[in-house]
């Protein structure tokens, strides 16, 4: 069985005629399109969006689907019809979010290195708001808005050195980590820039890491960002709003964890001390659980040790959250045989030993040309995939209401080819 302690739509199930996502057999979309391939459930979405919306609604909040979680075309449309707003990471981002329909006024651009050419396009497209990273990227945004005769909305992203307690490589409120500025600077260059023509201060971010499943280090960071606020309207700068960024965790084991209305509870008494409108920006908890990456056993090999490996046509390539991170996923069957349950280890076909999914996994008899599900992969899973081993890009499935659509094509090696001499 298929089960999570917090109260969430889970949309991949097991059923006596094999796992299936809503209500539509997996087996038979995977007859379709082969494998590996993404699979997702629309309503799976729309539920995990819907609860952080409620969650907040005694608060005024605008939701910024963070599109590095997962920003393929029909499900940024899917969250756009929802009334989410957009939060992105790129040039690329901008590009994408434009493209599925988001005004630019409702786009965050955050992120730490833009480049000169990224800071002077979100200007000229009049992007919402520019999360700006440091003393030297405010200046730059100041001379180019100034250059294109605009103002630029902006906001310091302070950091403020609160350990996420996650993961140290997706941690990034500490004072050892790349991003933001220390909060002590961020008064200062409100400060140094009140008479700046070309930029309007509309707010103040803060993003601490992701995958956090306790409730405190986002309350503290609310704390920090609300204290943060009330000094700035002491000083006379009127905000428009502060952004809490993203980070809200999902379970992967199935253990209960932080459900939208704790994360509410524990921040929205920090932010009504200043009472202006939060920004979100969630990403997985709004995709990670809607998404499985499904693969075939391509071999089957046991060792005298008695070791058993179950080599799949997906690995880093497809999803890199095990190698990069040590992360688990839970891995099922998609047509699970009968018989007694065995331990194995399931890997990845690429040269590498960190390409593994899962070990000492207890699975039912496996042999070759089974279908493997690895679930909540729904969020940075397609989107960090790339083409090592010159591996192609799997397809994305979308599944709504008892239909399924392909919403990106599996990658050719005419795709790839088509940039080289
Ligand atoms: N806002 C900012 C400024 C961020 O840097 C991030 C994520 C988010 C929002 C969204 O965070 P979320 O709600 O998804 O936690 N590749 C890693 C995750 C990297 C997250 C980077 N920043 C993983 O696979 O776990």
């Amino acid at each position: 069985m298929i089960t999570c302690e917090t109260p969430v739509y889970l949309p991949f199930s097991p059923s006596p005629a094999g796992l299936l996502c809503d209500r539509v057999s997996v087996q038979s979309i995977v007859e379709r399109v082969g494998t590996p391939a993404y699979l997702y459930s629309a309503r799976a979405i729309r539920e995990a969006y819907v609860d952080i919306d409620s969650a907040f609604a005694d608060y005024p909040h605008a939701i910024h689907y963070a599109l590095k979680a997962n920003s393929t075309l029909a499900l940024l449309r899917l969250l756009r019809g929802l009334g989410s707003r957009a939060d992105a990471n790129s040039g690329g981002e901008i590009a994408v979010a434009l493209r599925a329909g988001f005004a630019p006024g409702d786009i965050v651009f955050t992120g730490v290195g833009k480049t000169v050419d990224e800071l002077r396009d979100a200007i000229a497209r009049g992007v919402g708001t520019i999360n700006v990273e440091s003393s030297g990227e405010l200046d730059r945004v100041a001379v180019l808005a100034r250059e294109a005769g605009r103002v630029a909305r902006v906001a310091v992203r302070v950091n403020p050195d609160i350990d996420a307690l996650s993961h140290p490589g997706i941690s990034t409120g500490l004072k050892t980590n790349k991003f933001g500025v220390p909060l002590q600077e961020a008064r200062q260059l409100y400060a140094r820039h009140r008479g700046t023509d070309s930029l309007r201060f509309v707010g103040v971010h803060i993003h601490i890491g992701s995958q956090i499943t306790s409730a405190e280090p986002l309350a503290q960071a609310a704390r920090s960002l609300a204290s943060l606020a009330i000094e700035l309207r002491d000083d006379g700068v009127t905000l428009e709003h502060v952004d809490l960024g993203g980070g809200l965790g999902i379970s992967y084991e199935g253990r209960r964890t932080m459900t939208p209305t704790e994360y509410a509870a524990a921040v929205v008494p920090e932010l009504r001390r200043i009472g202006l409108p939060v920004v979100l920006e969630p990403g997985r908890a709004i995709t990670g659980h809607a998404g499985a990456l499904v693969s075939r056993v391509v071999d089957v090999k046991r060792y005298p040790d008695g070791r058993q490996f179950a080599v799949l046509d997906a690995g880093m390539t497809e999803l890199m959250r095990p190698a990069l991170y040590g992360s688990f996923h839970r891995i099922v069957p998609v047509e699970p045989r009968g018989g007694v349950g065995s331990h194995w280890d399931l890997v990845g076909p690429i040269c590498e030993s960190s390409d593994i999914f899962g070990r000492d996994r207890v699975l039912p008899p496996v042999e070759v040309g089974d279908v493997m599900a690895v679930l909540d992969t729904g969020a940075y899973g397609a989107v960090m995939a790339s083409n090592y081993n010159r591996r192609l890009l799997a397809p994305e499935v979308l599944v709504d209401d008892g239909q399924w659509t392909v919403i990106r094509r599996r990658q050719t090696l005419d795709d790839i080819l088509a940039l080289e001499s």
